[in-house]
């Protein structure tokens, strides 16, 4: 076997943490493990809010010396076992952490993202403490609801604790590897019920992110098209879901020019993964579309990129990991009333003596013609061939694509919102609803016939470049070219698929953005009307 064979054997199976939270029902004061977690108000005065005695005491003289009074992001760690003798009910853990929450704000959004971000906090503690249990106790009183409190928590411990390490080779003398391998959350007070359903939802949209960073983290050289071929295929079996996969001589027949061209001068077959989760048997039931760019490296091919961080275009694979983890989601949680069907366009994108070159045109399913006047601009033409056909196809009520398509969008959003650019006013709102409900903000930018005129050719129906201005734009308007009246929205994660926003429970690497985004789409889906005014 190959050595990139062999190193493609072991992706995936291996986990780097466990993605299970239990949820625990003993005493608080019982639990013996290394780590027990409170998740504390800023109340502004001397009084945090604390429901434990010990703690209780502690936090005074935290606050008293200026240490610990609730901010966001403040952390305070001690050891209940040196606590006096005379404190009745002492805890019996090995250490205590209480994680400041910041003021408690009105907005359901702004605090679920509160609690994620504390969790996160916890999570990195616990790393950095190489604990092996950790407890967690959820937070009372926060306005939001027992499942919410359970989900938000949920997914900022898993999410905060992701590595990846896989590639790293294990040196004798290294210090056995520390990872937590336990982690339950403690409810007291709230309904159980709700707190295990929460639980469940953070679980699983944490699993389907951890999943989608996995993917984006493997190199060019393992991730290739043939691997999203080859998981679309095991959920499918897992799942019951239908997979098919469209190879090169498919292509070929059904005149994906986009596909075709942009894999030509790579040794690495293109695919094209469809992927079908079927939730509603009605006639009537809504299909929602899901395209995912799945460009497995990016080196600009003949418009060949500078060598400065061209690693980090092993990246530009982000759109189709969110797209494929998202329905992995959708499919564990059995969602109900709506059907989805995912569409991966893959290929790699390198210059040799067989790739396309500026000025070539290409056709594309469909039969619109185009003119290449930059091999940098591919992500637009698989897109491009997914789209047509995928409509074609399946007929669907909205389309929602996702792409590491333009550098621009990081000079206009920076790396702190995804550039959001839709045809339909009610997807485009629900889009941004779910997007903030998930922490994943969206800024939304325009289109129209100004625009597109920037991508009309003098010696084909359209050119993939508009030049240098509105860059995020006039790649949107190529794809517009392709939805029809489709109710469609685009979400260009260039700048926050890797490099986003600081956060705790987003470590360094690829963020696993737009999994939360569309799996809170499809859970809140609303029907759309198909006409707009
Ligand atoms: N994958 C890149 C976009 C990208 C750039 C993502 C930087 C993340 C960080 C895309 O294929 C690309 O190269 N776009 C070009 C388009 C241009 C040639 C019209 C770009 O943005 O420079
Ligand atoms: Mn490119
Ligand atoms: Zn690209």
């Amino acid at each position: 076997m190959a050595a990139d064979q062999k190193q493609a054997a072991r992706t995936i199976q291996r986990r780097t943490q466990p993605m299970k939270i239990e949820l625990n029902k003993a005493e608080l004061e019982q639990f013996d493990g290394d780590l027990l977690v409170y998740f504390l108000k800023e109340t502004g005065g001397n009084a945090v809010l604390c429901p434990c005695k010990v703690l209780r005491r502690n936090i005074k003289y935290a606050w008293k010396s200026g240490d610990f009074s609730g901010k966001k992001g403040e952390t305070f760690l001690f050891y209940p076992s040196a606590a006096s003798k005379d404190i009745k009910h002492n805890l019996a853990a090995g250490r205590v952490l209480a994680v400041g929450l910041g003021k408690i704000s009105e907005q359901a959004d702004a605090l679920r993202e509160q609690l994620r971000l504390a969790a996160g906090t916890a999570a990195q503690q616990a790393a950095s403490l190489k604990v092996k249990s950790l407890l967690a106790v959820l937070p009372e009183n926060t306005g939001l609801s027992d499942a919410d409190v359970a989900e938000c928590i949920s997914e900022g411990l898993l999410l905060g604790s992701y590595r990846f390490d896989r590639h790293k080779s294990k040196k004798k003398d290294d210090e056995p590897v520390t990872k937590i391998e336990a982690m339950a959350l403690h409810a007291a007070d709230l309904d159980q019920d709700a707190v295990k359903q929460g639980l469940h939802r953070g679980e699983r949209a944490a699993k389907a992110v951890c999943a989608a960073r996995d993917m984006a983290n493997e190199p060019g050289n393992v991730w290739t098209p043939k691997r999203f071929a080859e998981f679309g295929e095991k959920l499918a079996k897992e799942h019951g879901l239908e997979c098919t996969v469209i190879n090169k001589p498919e292509m070929r027949k059904l005149g994906m020019g986009g596909l075709l061209g942009v894999s030509q001068g790579s040794a690495q077959q293109p695919k094209l993964v469809v992927l079908r989760y079927q939730g509603s048997e009605e006639k009537k039931a809504p299909t929602l579309m899901l395209v995912g760019k799945g460009l497995t490296f990016d080196s600009g091919g003949i418009s060949l990129k500078s060598p400065l961080h061209m690693e980090e275009m092993k990246y530009d694979m982000c759109g189709g990991a969110a797209v494929i983890c998202a329905l992995q989601a959708i499919a564990e949680e059995k969602l109900k009333g709506i059907n989805v069907v995912a569409l991966i366009p893959a290929a790699e994108n390198l210059p040799s003596a067989t790739a396309l070159k500026p000025g070539d045109i290409i056709t594309h399913f469909g039969g619109l013609t185009s003119e290449i006047v930059n091999t940098d601009a591919e992500g637009r033409l698989i897109l491009a061939d997914a789209l047509a056909y995928g409509i074609a196809t399946y007929k669907p009520t909205a389309v929602v694509d996702l792409a590491t398509l333009t550098g621009a969008v990081i000079i206009g959003l920076g790396h702190h919102r995804s550039g959001l650019l839709a045809t339909h006013e009610e997807l485009a709102s629900q889009l941004t609803a779910a997007a903030e409900r998930a922490g994943e903000p969206v800024w939304r930018l325009p289109l129209g016939p100004e625009y597109s005129k920037q991508i009309k050719s003098t010696v084909a129906d359209i050119k993939n470049s508009g030049g240098k201005e509105a860059g995020t734009i006039t790649a949107a308007a190529y794809l517009q070219e392709f939805v029809g009246d489709t109710p469609w929205a685009h979400l260009d994660i260039a700048g926050t698929a890797w490099s986003f926003t600081e956060k705790s429970y987003v470590p360094k690497g690829p963020s696993g953005i737009g999994v939360r985004t569309l799996l809170n789409l499809v859970r809140a889906w609303q029907p759309i009307a198909t006409k707009q005014p």
